[in-house]
């Protein structure tokens, strides 16, 4: 990975050493890391969280782990250094830290294994282990920037701890939020003191944050231009575009991942340096990151296949100018580099020759327009509306397919007269629902998500899906009494990373008032198998009735994802 990395000019590579799955690098303050919490019961991700997420020791010859020597340590920095690379180690404080607590129960605030992943914040020995592990990662690492985590941290174990609780009177915080400012800058004054850099996740980004310290853009972008607005360095890696662990193409058609949705294309079009921030901003963004968990990975091949190509157009967008850039250059780039990596025993992802649709709905023309895309280059796409298989001789599609009522898509991808894909096939509708006002238990949502026209894709993480768990009730309002002969909605069923899952039930009710509701019928769910991992399902009323308020009642079915309530 060094010697691919060093070929497309990635010269920093942030080495995440520790987290639940567990610790792998030896230190010598603290010998039960390595001993008590580099190996894990089960070896799939999936299946050690199911089956209790247990540490064993290392010399158990049952467990599943491994970590780095601190001479293999230096062995790799010194590899990497000779390709210019320099290796940024990852040490999470205060959450991510199962693992530890199972080593050294004393650091967490119940004081007994598998009881937290947070260290507690108001043990004197938390701030010791912080500073010993540190202090022997900065004697390992030369690197100038030391990422100490701070993500995703659990607070419920503090609110709950007595010496929690005693040290924020002591320091007069009001919130239990706070003690991770705390904690972030016992980290910076241990860091700065040996002259080095703290970076952390977006969430380091509190009010008393050392101005030499890093943020690294996660959860989304617009916290890493909040950061260099505030005038600390950001390195940018928001999920949506630079989590390369997620599904690079239909996750039906890939190896098992994560549950989000990065191809190429979306990595490409992700720039890192915002055009909303002025130049005293922009200089603050001091980089990009491709970040590759490996939860979900099962081996080297696999991470192979996922680093590439995207790690081409991460590349791209780090070193090229904005106006440089082509998706089509890249894509022919692509088919090239593909074919020096594969000669080269490296395993990769191939672009994808099947058809993706792409929506606008617009508002004031009341019509939907349906482009379709294939991420493979030079491909001929053919649709019908009729229903039937498109062949070499239906349309060429050319351009965006107009929907004012409702038409079915179905589209495949040709070349050199032969087809390639399979069908895509897609029901749209330009419907009475669309823009009207949706409660949920009678609160308003504030967006229109179910009733914004479009069609949610292969991510329930996509912004067109409406995601929730339990119990709803789902109040459309159609602004006055209308006929109403079909209500439909389309739900995912995801078997990869979270689980998406089925309501149990949904109820149609109709009201012509808001307040009497008279049921329209019951449709229960259909168990379908857990394989492919991505299926939709939906659940449709037909009738005739006439009335202004439609209200969804769900029985859930766990966590839940809806992305339209389609009135016909
Ligand atoms: C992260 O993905 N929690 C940084």
């Amino acid at each position: 990975m060094i010697d691919l990395m060093a070929l497309y000019k990635l010269n920093r590579f942030q080495w995440h050493l520790t987290d639940t799955g567990g610790w792998r690098f030896e230190v010598d303050s603290y010998p039960a890391l390595t001993k008590e919490a580099s190996h894990r019961t089960h070896k799939i991700w999936r299946e050690w969280r199911r089956g209790g997420s247990k540490y064993l020791p290392s010399d158990d010859s049952n467990g599943y782990g491994g970590y780095y020597t601190k001479e293999a340590v230096r062995e790799v920095i010194k590899y990497a250094a000779e390709r210019n690379i320099t290796i940024i180690p990852e040490i999470e404080f205060p959450g991510h830290s199962d693992e530890v607590l199972a080593a050294y129960p004393e650091l967490s605030c119940e004081g007994k294994p598998y009881t937290s992943g947070t260290f507690c914040a108001g043990n004197k020995e938390t701030y010791e282990f912080m500073e010993k592990i540190l202090n022997e990662v900065m004697e390992l690492f030369p690197s100038q920037i030391k990422n100490i985590g701070g993500d995703e941290t659990g607070t419920s174990s503090w609110r709950k701890c007595p010496k929690c609780q005693a040290l924020m009177e002591d320091e007069k915080m009001t919130d239990v939020h706070e003690l991770h400012g705390y904690i972030i800058r016992k980290a910076e004054n241990i860091i700065q003191a040996k002259g080095r850099r703290l970076a952390g996740w977006d969430e380091i980004l509190h009010d008393k944050l050392n101005k030499e310290s890093v943020v690294l853009s996660w959860s989304g972008e617009a916290q890493g231009i909040e950061a260099a607005r505030k005038g600390y360095d950001v390195v940018m890696t928001p999920l949506h575009y630079l989590y390369i662990d997620y599904f690079q193409s239909s996750p039906n058609t890939q190896p098992f991942g994560h549950d989000g949705y990065a191809t190429l294309g979306k990595v490409y079009s992700f720039k890192p340096v915002s055009n909303t921030l002025n130049n005293t901003g922009k200089q603050h963004i001091i980089g990009v990151q491709g970040s590759l968990w490996t939860e979900w990975i099962f081996d080297v091949k696999h991470l192979e296949y996922m680093a590439f190509p995207r790690t081409l157009a991460l590349s791209e967008i780090a070193w090229s100018p904005e106006e440089s850039r082509s998706w089509d250059g890249l894509r022919k780039r692509v088919e090239l580099h593909l074919r020096k990596l594969n000669s080269m025993g490296v395993n990769t992802y191939t672009l994808s020759c099947e058809v993706e649709p792409v929506m606008n709905v617009d508002t004031i023309k009341k019509q939907l327009e349906v482009s379709l895309k294939c991420e493979k280059l030079n491909m001929e796409i053919r649709y019908t509306t009729d229903g039937s298989v498109p062949t070499i001789s239906s349309p060429l599609y050319k351009n965006p397919i107009v929907v004012t009522d409702s038409l079915r898509i179905n589209a495949a991808s040709f070349k050199n007269g032969s087809v390639c894909s399979s069908v895509f096939t897609q029901n749209y509708y330009y419907h009475k629902g669309i823009g009207k006002n949706i409660k949920v238990n009678e609160k308003s949502i504030g967006n229109r998500i179910l009733t914004d026209g479009y069609i949610g894709g292969y991510t329930y993480l996509d912004g067109s899906w409406f995601n929730f768990y339990g119990d709803r009730e789902l109040t459309l309002d159609l602004g006055k009494e209308d006929r109403i002969n079909k209500v439909m909605t389309r739900w995912m069923q995801l078997r990869a990373g979270a689980n998406r899952s089925l309501p149990e039930s949904v109820e149609l009710l109709l009201s012509d008032d808001g307040i009497n509701y008279t049921s329209c019928g019951i449709v229960e769910r259909q168990n379908i198998p857990n394989t492919p991992v991505l299926q939709f399902q939906n659940y449709d009323f037909e009738g005739s009735w006439t009335a202004r308020y439609i209200r969804l009642r769900i029985k859930s079915g766990g966590s839940m994802s809806a992305d339209e309530i389609i009135v016909l």
